[in-house]
């Protein structure tokens, strides 16, 4: 069932459900989460089965504030301090070393953990109210099905589990993307999973420069880079994010003209492009749905998820979409294009 996130009796009852070891639907900026209590391992279990999530896929650990961390995590680098008093609370996860032997279920048993602070109001009341409650963090992956799309709204997040599910209205998600995740574990602060926030903003955020996963082996000698293995990150399988329908990733000039030639196909087609393209008379055969793809990056992550489901709802049968731009800004939402339109049965 959803409610509305500002109302503070049912606010009071999802911290209630929280403290019973029962899991919320919750909105942050970035996409809504499914949330438990982080440190009760019986509490997080819920969530990978509701998911359908593969236990040894660590979660996120969200936080009231950075007074919380104690809770969690031990050695912050001064660089992981930076970003933490200049972009929280915000849409930045950090991975951190995990003080031993606590939250097996959140971090399947990994040695790290990953550690955010939300901004949205819905979210940081709940938090404040579960903190008060002496539960200092709150295990939240996103609120879908183990693969599919991220929900950015309360509706998505009911079409995904159903009325048994307490969920918390926040309104659409401001940011749309997941969070920019950074490992901070391996010596220099190394990007994970891009988000809105760019390299630039981050190394100026952290007093140094944060590094690409591919900066960061270019760095490094084969050997070394066998030893300093990536944390394994369910956001960086391939296949990820994907709709129901085919999503074709392709460069304008492509599209057009993949368009122009499809004339003798008979299709179910979704169109996001920032370039307009409408049904001529030869391709009457093609049944078409074409959406304007926002031109601002803010704008477009934003959108990003809704307008997947929304092709997904009408029944298309392959979407289209125009390749934006290879630029930092644009690089959370390449990322889950590539994913949506991977193929492959492979996960990295
Ligand atoms: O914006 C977000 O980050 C949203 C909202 C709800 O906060 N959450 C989210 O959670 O995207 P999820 O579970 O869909 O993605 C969490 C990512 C996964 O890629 C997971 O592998 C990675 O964080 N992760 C968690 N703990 C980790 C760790 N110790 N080391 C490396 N990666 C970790
Ligand atoms: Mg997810």
């Amino acid at each position: 069932m959803i409610f509305p996130g500002q109302n503070s009796e049912a606010l009071k009852k999802a911290a209630h459900l929280i403290c019973s070891g029962e899991l919320v639907g919750l909105p942050t900026e970035t996409v809504y989460g499914l949330c438990a209590d982080a440190l009760s391992d019986q509490a997080v279990s819920k969530i990978y089965s509701l998911k359908g999530r593969p236990s040894n896929h660590p979660l996120i650990a969200h936080l009231f504030s950075k007074e919380e961390i104690k809770h969690f995590a031990i050695d912050v680098p001064d660089y992981a301090n930076n970003l933490i008093d200049r972009l929280w609370p915000g849409p930045l996860t950090l991975i951190l070393k995990k003080i031993d032997g606590i939250a097996m279920g959140c971090t399947a048993n990994a040695k790290s953990i990953a550690l955010r602070c939300p901004a949205h109001p819905v979210a940081q009341a709940l938090l404040g109210e579960c903190r008060d409650l002496g539960v200092w963090g709150l295990a939240a992956p996103s609120a879908n099905r183990f693969g599919r799309v991220s929900p950015t709204t309360a509706q998505h997040v009911h079409e995904e589990f159903g009325d048994s599910l307490f969920i918390l209205d926040g309104g659409p998600c401001e940011v749309g993307i997941e969070s920019t995740i950074v490992d901070c574990t391996r010596g220099q602060p190394i990007v994970l999973r891009p988000g809105v926030l760019t390299i630039q903003e981050l190394s100026l955020c952290a007093g140094q420069q944060v590094l690409s996963e591919q900066d960061f082996s270019r760095l490094l000698s084969p050997l070394e880079i066998k030893a300093a293995q990536a944390p394994s990150a369910s956001g960086t399988l391939e296949s990820h994010y994907a709709p129901k329908a085919l999503v074709r990733l392709l460069s304008r000039e492509d599209l057009l003209l993949s368009f122009s030639s499809a004339v003798t196909v008979s299709i179910k087609l979704g169109i996001w492009s920032q370039e307009k393209v409408t049904s001529k008379s030869e391709s009457e055969r093609i049944s078409l749905f074409w959406r304007q793809m926002p031109e601002d990056p803010q704008v477009c992550a934003k959108a990003l998820f809704a307008q997947l489901r929304e092709f997904d709802t009408i029944g298309v049968e392959e979407i289209w979409v125009e390749k934006p731009q290879n630029t930092q800004e644009w690089a959370g939402i390449n990322d889950r294009l590539q994913r949506a339109a991977y193929t492959g049965t492979e996960p990295r």
